[in-house]
């Protein structure tokens, strides 16, 4: 039997969901390659920390990462430890699935200004990831502006917002409970430059959002008045070419805010205040006195095509601390041909070149849920298995190539099994109230490995 090895670059969703359908070939031997000690991509690091349920995922991917063929390689990260090409040589295929996840800009003025924050630091800060350490400016009774309206730009004003008893049970850091209790904001304006219709959150994450505890919620802009909600939610009714999925969502999303516009929840004084506005185009951060003063924005409304249009007003929103969710790109990778455009590497159904394949946001964009990523991985390596099939080339080194050449230059990689140290060690040192702390500092993971 002829025993191919496949390097998988990543152990996000997409990387372990190619895991679940390669360990079923008994002559694969796969190796899945992780830049941290630590794997699960941004299941560990982007799912928000009171959405236990989703992280629970986690128990379920482990599985494949203990497959008899599948091998964890913590502490490698490609294009920095071990080239592409050099992995190339090494292995049979190459699988990359090294996600998405550093946020796209604006490219508008004022972006640097210090208290003008990108969703994968803010949601790296409260998920404790060791790139994203420093804590945000957040002030007490201040008001932070969330810029989008998909998923993201939900989870950020939701964790903002929330009561911080109601992380009892998560895995919130205790420096990110300690500095949202301190800091409670006095409101939150999720503001994005299209209407209700258009919003790309899911409705169960903004119906979770519009009903939190303590929370006030108003609309503004176009599309906030009842009347307009009403008429949309009819033209969905009507719209026979979108999938009906989408549809219902759409329908969903306006049904909520529609809720909201008609002011059927009674206003409650001293409560925080969240307001939805439609139709905000950012057009620059403005910093007065060496600080955040405002976001200025172009105001938009539906033009009679149905597509958004500037009016020519601009306003400003005060705030002390503002956070852009408008989406993720892939860095580019030595090697890997890039589409610039849509920040991915270019591949044709996730083929980039010869035994060499994409899988989840590096190949697709920074698009759907977990699940989403199962089928792509799937489909993707069965055509990565068929391309195999008839090869008659001798196989490659794999991880003995590996370990010799990893070993030469001095990196230290983390298995599997000291991920389970790891993992029983955040569990251990959970602060009350929380099912673990974790490890932000490599050198401390070192010297618990080095104890062990
Ligand atoms: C803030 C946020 C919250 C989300 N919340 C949810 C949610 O609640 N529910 C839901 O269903 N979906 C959620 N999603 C979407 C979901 O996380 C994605 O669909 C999914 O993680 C994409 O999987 P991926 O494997 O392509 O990328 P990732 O999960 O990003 O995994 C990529 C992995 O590759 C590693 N890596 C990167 N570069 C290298 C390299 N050069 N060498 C080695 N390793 C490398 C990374 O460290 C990472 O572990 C969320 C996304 C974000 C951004
Ligand atoms: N709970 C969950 O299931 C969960 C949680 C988090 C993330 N996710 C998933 O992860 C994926 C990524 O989520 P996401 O929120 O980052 O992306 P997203 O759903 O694509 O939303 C991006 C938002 O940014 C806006 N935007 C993009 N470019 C802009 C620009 N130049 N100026 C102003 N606004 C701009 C978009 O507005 P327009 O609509 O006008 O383009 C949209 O509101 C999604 O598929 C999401 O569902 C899921």
């Amino acid at each position: 039997m002829i025993v191919r090895t496949i390097a998988v670059v990543g152990s996000g969703p997409a990387a372990l969901f190619a895991c679940e359908r390669l360990k079923r070939e008994e002559n694969l031997r796969v190796d899945l390659l992780e830049t941290l000690p630590f794997p699960f991509g941004l299941v560990r690091y982007g799912v928000a920390p009171d959405h236990q349920g989703v992280k629970n995922i986690q128990r379920q991917f482990l599985r494949h990462l203990e497959a008899d063929t599948v091998r964890f390689v913590g502490g490698v990260q490609v294009g920095e430890h071990i080239s592409l090409a050099e992995l190339r040589e090494l292995y049979d295929a190459v699988v990359l699935g090294v996600g998405g996840s550093v946020s796209r800009n604006f490219g508008i003025a004022g972006e640097d200004v210090p208290q003008v924050w990108t969703s994968d630091r803010f949601a790296g800060w409260y998920n404790a990831h060791p790139s994203h350490t420093e804590a945000p400016p957040l002030k007490a009774g201040g008001r932070t502006v969330v810029l989008g309206h998909g998923n993201v730009a939900v989870d950020v004003a939701r964790v903002l917002l929330r009561n911080p008893d109601d992380f009892a049970g998560s895995d919130l850091s205790q420096q990110a409970g300690d500095l949202l209790v301190a800091s409670p904001q006095g409101g939150v304006v999720m503001a994005g430059r299209s209407g209700a219709a258009e919003a790309k959150c899911t409705t169960p994450e903004l119906r979770e959002l519009l009903k939190l505890d303590g929370v006030q919620v108003r609309l503004e802009g176009a599309d906030s008045n009842a009347e307009a909600l009403q008429s949309l939610v009819a033209e969905q009714d009507q719209d026979a070419i979108t999938t009906p999925v989408e549809v219902r969502r759409r329908k969903g999303n306006l049904q909520s805010f529609l809720e909201v516009a008609e002011g059927t929840e009674a206003t409650v004084p001293n409560t925080r205040e969240l307001v939805w506005a439609f139709g905000y185009r950012p057009v620059a951060f403005v910093e007065r006195e060496g600080k955040l003063a405002a976001v200025r924005f172009a105001i938009r409304k539906r033009g009679a095509n149905g597509a958004w249009q500037d009016t020519g007003e601009e306003l400003e929103l005060a705030c002390d601390f503002a956070v852009s969710c408008i989406g993720y790109v892939t860095p580019p990778l030595l090697g890997v041909p890039y589409d610039a455009a849509r920040g991915v590497f270019a591949n044709q159904d996730g083929k980039i070149d010869s035994r060499l394949w994409a899988v989840g946001w590096c190949g697709r964009g920074p698009t759907g849920a977990i699940a989403t990523n199962r089928k792509e991985s799937h489909a993707r390596m069965d055509s990565l298995l068929a391309e195999l099939s008839g090869a008659t080339d001798s196989p490659k080194q794999g991880a003995t190539g590996l370990d010799k050449l990893l070993a030469e230059r001095g990196v230290r990689t983390y298995s599997l099994d000291d991920w389970r140290v790891i993992e029983k060690a955040e569990e251990a040192s959970a602060p009350d109230n929380r099912i673990r702390e974790k490890f932000t500092d490599l050198a401390t993971v070192q010297t618990l490995l080095d104890g062990a």
